[in-house]
């Protein structure tokens, strides 16, 4: 059995849902359960996907359970501009019947918490933070269950929904800020480290010659995902994966280079609210819980992910 075991948080989303195909076709990991969060469409569609996500690849006994519908303060904000109406544009899942937890996502987090030794499980939000930051308020003691945070959000140099915040912590800041504000141990997998994970032609090309249903689904996928991309920002390369970062941490974290140094997220800026902002002037004390990622290794990252393509095409 795995070392590493994980919860998704999520809100599938092409690169969520290239994350969720990384962990289930590595055997390093073990993912324990799927839950999904408002974010880059609302919370009945990203649920909608996770359970299509997960279908698609006969992943049928991990539970998946629906969180939050909206940020804890501000009001919803979602992405159709990279994800489309449906959080999934153009692929074509079939209609999944996958049922539902029927606990909330918060207390499906804390039950598996609770279930497994302390220090066992890593979460993997991927999404907006608001169910980690109510799990944490529901059940404190969560603080000392969990081995690590490894979160894809943030950015120490730039941001993308705004010039300094990044979408998951801007979409609810305060959430970002009670969980940054806990004493676990954080890595913050920001923009800085995920602009650097970009496939090119030739790993397209590579993941399309599996040409399996898994891999025809990728290619749709980061095609839709690229061309708006391309349309909005001028990019002439393929877009960042960034959700895939996460879990890539997680499976091996010598594929990045990562510095400690204290984090806080900033709720009141005229420009900057949803900044992470990251001090990197003094060296970190001993006791910083929380690390910024990098420097990538993008050729491994996508060996690795071609390599759990074929291992759930089998
Ligand atoms: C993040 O925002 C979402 O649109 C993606 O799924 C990713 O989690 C990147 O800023
Ligand atoms: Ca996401």
């Amino acid at each position: 059995m795995s070392n590493n075991k994980i919860i998704i948080d999520c809100d599938p989303g092409h690169d969520d849902a290239m994350a969720i195909f990384l962990a289930l076709g590595n055997s390093n990991i073990e993912l324990l359960a799927v839950t999904t969060v408002v974010g880059n469409q609302t919370l009945d569609k990203v649920t909608h996907n996770a359970r299509a996500i997960m279908e698609f690849v006969s992943a049928n006994d991990i539970p998946i359970a629906a969180g939050c519908s909206r940020p804890l303060v501000r009001t919803i904000q979602t992405a159709p501009e990279v994800h489309g109406t449906t959080g999934l544009d153009g692929t074509h899942l079939p209609e999944p019947k996958l049922p539902i937890d029927q606990r909330h996502a918060v207390d499906l987090i804390i039950d598996t918490l609770k279930s497994h030794p302390p220090k066992t499980i890593t979460l993997v939000p991927i999404g907006g933070l608001t169910n980690i930051a109510l799990a944490v308020r529901k059940a404190p003691e969560i603080v000392e269950l969990v081995k690590e945070v490894v979160l894809m959000g943030g950015g120490y140099h730039t941001g993308n929904r705004t010039a300094v915040a990044e979408f998951n912590i801007l979409i609810d800041p305060e959430a970002a800020h009670i969980v940054f504000n806990e004493t676990w141990p954080i890595t913050m997998i920001g923009l800085d480290l995920t602009h650097q994970a970009r496939p090119d032609d030739q790993i397209m090309e590579t993941i399309a010659a599996l040409n399996t249903p898994v891999s025809d689904f990728v290619v749709e996928s980061l095609n839709y995902y690229t061309a708006g991309y391309r349309r909005r920002n001028g990019y002439t390369d393929h877009a960042p994966v960034h959700d895939l970062c996460a879990v890539a941490y997680v499976i091996d974290p010598s594929i990045m280079e990562t510095i400690k140094a204290p984090i806080d997220i900033e709720l009141q800026g005229a420009l900057t609210t949803g900044m992470t902002v990251t001090d990197f002037r003094h060296p970190a004390k001993a006791d910083c819980h929380t690390q910024v990622a990098t420097k990538l290794d993008n050729p491994k990252l996508w060996d690795m992910f071609i390599a759990s393509l074929k291992q759930l095409a089998k």
